[in-house]
């Protein structure tokens, strides 16, 4: 099904064709309707989720989807802390001595670009999951996403998305390398300058001949919001900018925080479309916050039912990866 390098991780979501991508909405489907079907799919298999960064939901709906399929997913650590990684241990060590201790796939997060196509090249028998690799990817987040906007919209073209917040950093909005593969979808990225869109992906978007927009008005927010059928946000990503106490990192935090900021009263002057839907991939930071809480009043806030499809998103591409791999293996 996945088209990556060995036909079996899910590093890229760029490795994604159309195709792929309706094949994993259809199963996804049909594994969140009738889940005591899948209940024993996976038995006998076995996850390490090796998280080197921070992570609520990536490591926990990974955890829950391989339980729910039948499978175990006790291995591994979801933070460095207490790890020999402090001892110095290398990744390609860590990996190599998990495969041997029988996990059959394995779910990395790591704060280093490139960590999990690297990881591909290290293990043998397993297969790799990309849970977000430093500013670089985090393709299962798009497919919860497209999952998503396919069950909320009943379809995945005519779109007209805007992302906004942290462009830069903010991996999730990746997402719009697959849904430049649909038909009639346009975007608009709205953000400080300082974290717009980076270059490699709007060269990317120009390459397939994607519509897009750049904005940097803040006051514009409301006209954008009014045209829109998804506003995606993405969270300041601190923690990735300079270190504070520097003049790049102390610069960067006063200029961009707070100045990209979703409001309920902002969406109540838009006068949104009427199927129009926020989405968040959280956590929000509620010390510079990208979406007011008070959004969460409103009709269009949708980022808990995202959340929530992440479970099902990750049995989805579970059990197709497991079934495509096992059976052609
Ligand atoms: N959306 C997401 O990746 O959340 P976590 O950082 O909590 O895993």
């Amino acid at each position: 099904m996945f088209k990556d390098k060995d036909n079996r991780h899910v590093v890229s979501i760029r490795d994604f064709s159309q195709e792929d991508l309706l094949g994993f909405v259809d199963i996804t489907e049909r594994i969140k309707g009738n889940q005591a079907d899948y209940a024993t799919e996976l038995e006998n298999k076995k996850m390490a989720r090796l998280f080197y960064s921070a992570s609520t939901r990536t490591f926990e709906t990974h955890g829950e989807a391989m339980r729910r399929l039948g499978g175990e997913a006790d291995l591994g650590f979801r933070s460095t802390e207490g790890t020999s990684a402090k001892k110095g241990e290398s990744l390609a060590s860590t990996l190599r001595m998990y495969e041997r201790y029988g996990a059959d796939v394995i779910v990395l997060r790591h704060p280093r670009d490139g960590s999990a196509r690297y990881a591909t090249d290290i293990v043998n028998k397993a297969w790799v999951i990309n849970g977000g690799d430093g500013n670089n990817e985090h393709p299962t987040q798009n497919l919860m996403d497209i999952f998503t906007i396919n069950e909320k919209k009943g379809k995945l073209k005519g779109l007209n998305i805007v992302f906004f917040g942290d462009l830069r950093y903010g991996r999730t909005t990746r997402l719009v390398y697959p849904m430049s593969l649909f038909e009639g979808n346009s975007f608009i990225f709205l953000s400080h300058p300082a974290v717009s869109m980076p270059d490699h992906v709007k060269d990317y978007l120009k390459g397939v001949g994607a519509r897009f927009e750049e904005c940097y008005d803040p006051s514009k927010f409301p006209d954008i919001i009014h045209e829109a059928d998804i506003a995606y946000g993405s969270r300041n990503q601190e923690e990735r900018w300079a270190r504070e106490g520097t003049t790049d990192g102390d610069l960067m935090r006063k200029e961009v925080r707070g100045r990209i900021v979703l409001t309920k009263g902002i969406i109540n002057w838009a006068k949104p479309k009427e199927n129009f839907i926020v989405m968040h991939p959280l956590p929000k930071d509620m010390k510079a916050p990208c979406i007011t809480d008070d959004v969460e009043e409103t009709p269009y806030c949708w980022y808990d039912e995202q959340a929530e499809n992440g479970v099902y998103a990750r049995m989805g591409i579970l059990y197709s990866q497991f079934n495509d791999w096992w059976l052609d293996g």
